[in-house]
């Protein structure tokens, strides 16, 4: 049976009823609906700098993406459903952008840094996008970002060795000053990305 492990009310009181084994340990609960509110009602500031290492092995920080409006996805490689679908959308956004496509970074953060190391990511990324970045770190290093990023996760069952990882997945837009403009829900098609990422392109070209 697969497990609905994605967060995707759009409330609190939905995210109570919908998260199952998770509704029974309260205190997590109310974290992952207070991270979720502070996201939807744009509460605090949301994003931040981060240091990982990409895919290649390569240190990267927010900085060396200035320049491009960035896309980034947080989930884990061994996540069933909701990760492929929403990293295959945001492939398909970036191809189908074509040239404009070129200002737009797509970048996977883990939450899953124990088995999503450097090397495995490079085999899953580039399932995705050929620009796609995938970055991992320490469980500190990725713990300060997610949390930047108002990311809920947590492994589940806690202290099982064959864990799956409960996560919000909201795919995060931010400006070519790395600043975050807004999300998009779980689940946004590819059309969709592009609509708005292309309103977004036509008003910075004319400002
Ligand atoms: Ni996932």
């Amino acid at each position: 049976m697969i497990r609905t492990q994605h967060l995707v009310g759009l409330a609190a009181s939905i995210l109570l009823a919908t998260l199952g084994p998770l509704a029974a340990q309260q205190p997590e609960a109310n974290l992952a609906a207070r991270l979720m509110e502070d996201l939807m009602w744009n509460r605090g500031p949301i994003g931040g700098p981060f240091a990982l290492v990409d895919h290649t092995g390569k240190a990267r920080t927010d900085e060396d993406f200035r320049g491009k409006l960035l896309l980034i996805y947080f989930g884990y490689s061994y996540c069933p459903d909701v990760c492929p679908t929403d990293l295959q959308q945001i492939g398909l956004a970036v191809g189908r952008l074509g040239i404009a496509g070129e200002a737009v970074q797509p970048l996977f953060i883990t939450l899953d840094p124990e088995r999503d190391t450097a090397t495995h990511l490079a085999d899953y990324v580039t399932l995705f996008h050929p620009r796609l970045i995938g970055l991992t770190g320490s469980a500190e290093q990725i713990r300060r970002v997610a949390l930047a990023y108002k990311v809920y996760y947590a492994k589940y069952p806690p202290g099982s060795a064959d864990y799956v990882v409960d996560h919000t997945s909201f795919i995060y837009l931010l400006d070519e000053n790395g600043k975050y403009i807004g999300f998009f829900p779980p689940g946004t098609t590819a059309d969709r990305m592009i609509e708005i990422i292309k309103l977004d392109l036509r008003f910075r070209s004319k400002n």
